[in-house]
């Protein structure tokens, strides 16, 4: 895909020099390149030769740069590294490698990189004939199949070894088609209109002061995002917040929980699928004073009243919509998000520990439970709330297809 980055890891064996021809390949097709090379793949091809191709500086390993302040840069290069690209291609992927990333062995900058990355991973497999039906091997490929990596080849043939087998690295053309597969946007939210709710309410005291919370709207926003890149048309009702709207999605924005409630009764009817993660006032001021509250030294009070539920009432309005609800705690997560579901006729509540340090509220980051109307829960782990957000959406099809399947 044009303007695409893929991670090539090179492997240390014979194939490592057809490494150079699929980085090419890929260049071709319009992807950005990054090779990533291990100690073992640099005695058979030299970085030059795929610097040179891809016009783009090799990475050798985790600590090979001289200057205290480049040694900090590359400590954490491999984290970088993860964010930045789509796709994470190994050619040759030898039994070593397989056998590191079964296991989770961090030693070098691409073991380690593998970790850290969060994106789909392309694994071309070259090595003896042996080695590749060894049961150690197979246990490890079977494994890294399971979590949903995707193996191409290796081919049969005579090998350097003399032998004649499968080993081969797979044709170029074919690592090549493959890669682009995973790299392909997915639509499958084609046809689908996602309303979506972020971000806080601020519910006025007087005509200058407000109640609030401190949702950022990341969360909602990245739902959107992703969403409207699945190919669905997203209407995403958003609180104030510092965020740009993501492209191509139709933003209404509001303030207090009221204004929100009008916005999301309107656009309801267009919906299929109706996600709210905004945080939205439980309570507001009862009678709003219409002058700015003036400061006294005796106590000062306020009559809160209660918010209308905004996913209540969707749940009582719901004709055909998949309704996702959030649950924002601090205790007993799995048991209130279930009430929620229950209370609220939602199809599924992401439950989400706010108390835990470094997600919930304002972080990047987020890790969450999903309680569904059909089926176990489902825990998603601390990841970017870009991937949890495509998580959320991955569930939501599920969902889609185990209520509408006769059972
Ligand atoms: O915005 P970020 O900084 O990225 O943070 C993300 C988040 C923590 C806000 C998000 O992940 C989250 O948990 N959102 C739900 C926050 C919340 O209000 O939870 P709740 O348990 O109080 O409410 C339960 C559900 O009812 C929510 O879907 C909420 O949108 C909805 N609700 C609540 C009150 C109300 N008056 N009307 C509602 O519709």
């Amino acid at each position: 895909m044009p303007g695409s980055r893929v991670v090539l890891g090179v492997g240390g064996g014979v194939a490592a020099y057809k490494a150079a021809e699929l980085a090419r390949s890929l260049m071709e097709e319009g992807c950005r390149v990054q090779v990533v090379m291990t100690g073992a793949a640099m005695e058979f091809v030299r970085p030059l030769t795929f610097a040179a191709l891809t016009a783009n500086k090799v990475i050798t390993g985790l600590f090979n740069q001289s200057s205290g302040e480049e040694m900090l840069a590359s400590a954490v290069e491999h984290i970088a590294v993860a964010q930045e690209n789509d796709l994470l291609a190994v050619a040759p992927a030898t039994a070593d490698l397989l056998a590191k990333f079964a296991h989770g062995i961090a030693g070098d900058f691409l073991t380690t990189l593998y970790l850290a990355f969060q994106g789909p991973v392309l694994l071309a497999p070259a090595m003896n004939t042996a080695m590749w039906e060894h049961p150690a091997t197979r246990a490890n490929l079977a494994t890294l199949t399971k979590r949903g990596h995707s193996v191409v080849g290796p081919g049969s043939g005579l090998l350097a070894c003399g032998t004649t087998g499968p080993g081969r690295l797979a044709e170029v053309e074919i690592i090549t088609a493959e890669a682009l597969r995973l790299l392909r946007p997915v639509r499958d939210l084609e046809g689908e209109t996602v309303l979506v709710t972020a971000g806080p309410t601020r519910e006025p005291i007087d005509p200058v002061r407000f109640i609030s919370n401190r949702s950022s709207g990341k969360m909602g926003y990245a739902l959107a995002e992703a969403a409207a890149n699945r190919g669905a048309q997203v209407i995403l009702i958003s609180g104030p917040v510092d965020l740009a709207p993501p492209p191509g999605v139709s933003l209404i924005r509001v303030q207090t929980a009221a204004e929100m409630y009008q916005a999301v009764m309107t656009a309801l009817p267009k919906a299929t699928i109706v996600i709210k993660a905004a945080a939205v006032a439980d309570y507001h001021v009862a009678n709003v004073p219409s002058q700015k509250v003036k400061k006294s030294a005796t106590r000062y009070s306020l009559d809160l009243e209660p918010a209308q539920d905004i996913l209540a009432e969707i749940g009582r309005r719901k004709t055909s919509q998949l309704v996702v609800g959030f649950a924002a705690e601090t205790q007993n997560l799995v048991a209130e998000a279930r009430r929620k579901l229950e209370s609220k006729n939602c199809d599924m509540v992401v439950g989400n520990l706010v108390s835990a340090a470094g997600i919930g509220f304002e972080s990047d980051e987020n890790e969450v439970l999903l309680v569904l109307r059909t089926g176990e829960p489902v825990q998603l782990p601390r990841a970017p709330k870009r991937r949890i957000a495509g998580q959320i959406l991955d569930q939501v099809l599920r969902l889609r297809l185990a209520l509408h399947t006769p059972a």
